[in-house]
């Protein structure tokens, strides 16, 4: 099996030097950067959005893995795009037409993913497929870092790995929510491509970035 992906989220970083903490991330062998976009409304916290990730595309080449936890989405497609975005990944719940949601990011040249809450069965995925880049299976209710792992959603993710491979298609396989040292392991057995971490990534400040993503790959 080819190296976990380790997506840092910047929700973890500092704030007040966010380039300096995206810039530091990446020199520490992140993979990508995971964004997590908050409205206020579809979940009880607020972020940032996109004038904060245009402002900090300069300061890394790796691409942005974007979190959108916000109602509705279609509105803003365009701006995520123009703020530099790879990965787009939306809640189904965000809004009543999933479908044309994803087409209009593919439409605006970014993959589009798909999140899925602990309480969110796979199936709404069915006709979906052909139209996705990314699942990413929700292990703690959205809105906040820090929280613990929810178990049951390693059956999830054995699940999604089965459909993922029946499509033969190149579906990211993510995780996102409580990943440490210790539990990462368990969800790169159950089938995920790529771990999200905040906390896990962003303890102990810069110096020790590198060896907190390398203690999350070591399942892998
Ligand atoms: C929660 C976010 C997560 C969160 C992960 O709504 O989607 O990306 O920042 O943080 P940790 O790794 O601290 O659980
Ligand atoms: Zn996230």
């Amino acid at each position: 099996m080819s190296q976990v992906l380790i997506s840092p989220s910047i929700l973890s970083a500092d704030f007040a030097k966010l380039g300096e903490e995206v810039k530091a991330i990446d020199d520490a062998g992140a993979d990508m950067i995971h964004v997590d976009v908050m409205d206020g409304h579809f979940v009880p916290n607020l972020t940032f959005g996109p004038p904060v990730i245009k402002a900090l595309r300069p300061h890394t080449k790796k691409p942005f893995d974007v979190h959108l936890m916000i109602a509705p989405v279609d509105l803003f497609i365009a701006d995520f795009a123009d703020a530099g975005c790879d990965y787009l990944t939306v809640h189904p719940e965000a809004g009543a037409h999933l479908h044309r949601t994803l087409q209009s990011i593919r439409s605006h040249g970014m993959k589009p993913g798909v999140a899925l809450n602990p309480s969110t069965p796979v199936d709404v995925l069915d006709y979906v497929m052909d139209d996705i880049d990314q699942i990413l299976v929700m292990s703690v209710n959205p809105g906040f870092g820090g929280q613990s792992f929810i178990d049951s959603q390693l059956r999830k993710i054995e699940v999604l790995r089965k459909k993922i491979d029946a499509t033969g298609r190149d579906i990211l396989l993510e995780v996102d929510g409580g990943l440490k040292p210790a539990n990462a392991p368990a969800a790169i057995s159950a089938g995920v491509t790529s771990i999200v971490a905040g906390s896990a990534v962003f303890k102990g400040g810069p110096t020790q970035y590198a060896a907190n993503i390398k203690a999350l790959r070591a399942g892998g």
